[in-house]
């Protein structure tokens, strides 16, 4: 019997070690790894650069609090103003710290309550950001939830207008909806959301936890959509594996989040630190963004070529979800023991997140397994 709560419904895989695109098991089998640990190693498993960068950091100091000043975190943070123009940034731990901390500076900065966020998004599990997440099933069993969120429909301007009343302090997005199914949003949609939020004086609050650091070709997906959010959150990808999260706001906002109004013990650790600044350095250079974006097209055309007849294939970048009719629930495990490690969104999507670093030729082979696999799928559906 195992001693961890059965949070999870855990795969038959025991991981012994991992590098690049490549998972080993215990069984030593190997894997090719398209979910890159739900969207975090995004620059592959143990990327000598970051390895280099957390190991120099070890040998100076490894904590002393957020008392001290620690130059490290002020690189990290200018890394992220420079190529974000948001100028202030919070250092936590994970996307749903980020997320509440970006709950609570909406709420100080503005003085109303009112968070409108979205159905089927997903914002993490604490009680700020699950009451933000508007799926039912994560809800279930917690509740109350907190007061003050409303869900409004996806890509539909007509029902976020209808949330928005005088205590409305902020709407807040995915602009891929990730753990939803990935679903990107509408240029029209966000462009009138902006508007809203300026005619309004609501804050815009951009959850790119899961696309932001390069996952769907840009530095930051907002940067795609060509708006201004007032805040925005960062997690999975900026460590490359190690713990931790990151809240950008504008100058204005700072003043509402002055000493004692909140704080953390481990946010920005310098071994993190570390980890994110090796991680920006790669990430934010142009070619190597460009490169996301060939491949991301090439994965998306070749999946859309092959499969496209029976299932619809959506996403950005290297963030791609292939939608089948059919529940995809024994599709996941039957890609592994394929030698093809992916993810679900949903009962009906297989979620490919596979590192920003993967060759053509790992593409390739995830193509050629995944079309085995979903097409013996759905000819066993035409038969039945
Ligand atoms: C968009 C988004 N926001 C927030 C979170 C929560 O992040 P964490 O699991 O690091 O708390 C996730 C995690 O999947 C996410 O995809």
């Amino acid at each position: 019997m195992s001693g961890l709560f059965p949070t999870y419904n855990r795969f038959n895989l025991s991981v012994q070690s991992a590098e690049g695109t490549a998972v080993q098991g215990e069984d030593g089998k190997t894997y090719l790894d398209f979910g890159s640990g739900i969207g975090v190693c995004n620059l592959g498993h143990r990327h000598p650069q970051v390895m280099a960068a957390v190991e120099e950091q070890l040998q100076q100091y490894w904590h002393v609090s957020n008392l001290y000043h620690q130059p490290i975190q002020q690189e990290v943070a200018q890394w992220l103003t420079d190529h974000s123009k948001l100028e202030r940034v919070f250092f936590c731990n994970s996307g749903a710290e980020a997320n509440e901390a970006a709950i609570k500076l909406a709420r100080k900065a503005t003085g109303k309550s009112k968070i409108i966020s979205f159905h089927q998004s997903f914002h993490g599990r604490t009680f700020g950001s699950m009451a933000a997440t508007g799926q039912e099933k994560i809800h279930a069993g917690f509740g109350p939830m907190l007061e003050s969120f409303e869900y409004a429909i996806y890509n539909d301007l007509k029902s976020v207008v209808s949330c928005v009343d005088h205590h409305t302090a902020a709407i807040m997005i995915e602009l891929v909806q990730g753990e939803g199914g990935v679903i990107p949003a509408e240029q029209a949609f966000i462009t009138a959301i902006e508007k809203l939020c300026q005619e309004n004086d609501l804050l815009l609050i951009i959850d790119e936890v899961q696309t932001g650091i390069g996952r769907t070709g840009t530095k930051f997906a907002f940067q795609q959509y060509d708006v201004s959010p007032d805040i925005i959150t960062l997690a999975k990808g900026l460590g490359n594996g190690f713990p931790v999260g990151a809240m950008l706001a504008k100058e204005q906002l700072a003043e509402a989040f002055g000493p004692g109004s909140h704080g953390t013990t481990f946010g920005g650790n310098p071994l993190a630190m570390a980890a994110a600044k090796a991680v920006l350095q790669h990430v934010f250079q142009a070619d190597f963004l460009e490169e996301v974006n060939v491949k991301g097209k090439y994965l998306k055309a070749c999946l859309e070529e092959k499969l496209g007849q029976h299932y619809q294939v959506r996403g950005q970048g290297l963030m791609i979800g292939i939608v089948s009719d059919a529940d995809i629930s024994s599709m996941v495990p039957e890609l592994m023991t394929k030698g093809l490690l992916v993810l679900s969104a949903g009962p009906h999507v297989i979620r490919l997140l596979p590192p920003l670093t993967v060759s053509t030729d790992e593409i390739d082979i995830a193509i050629q397994l995944l079309t085995e696999v979903l097409l013996q799928q759905t000819a066993l559906t035409v038969q039945k």
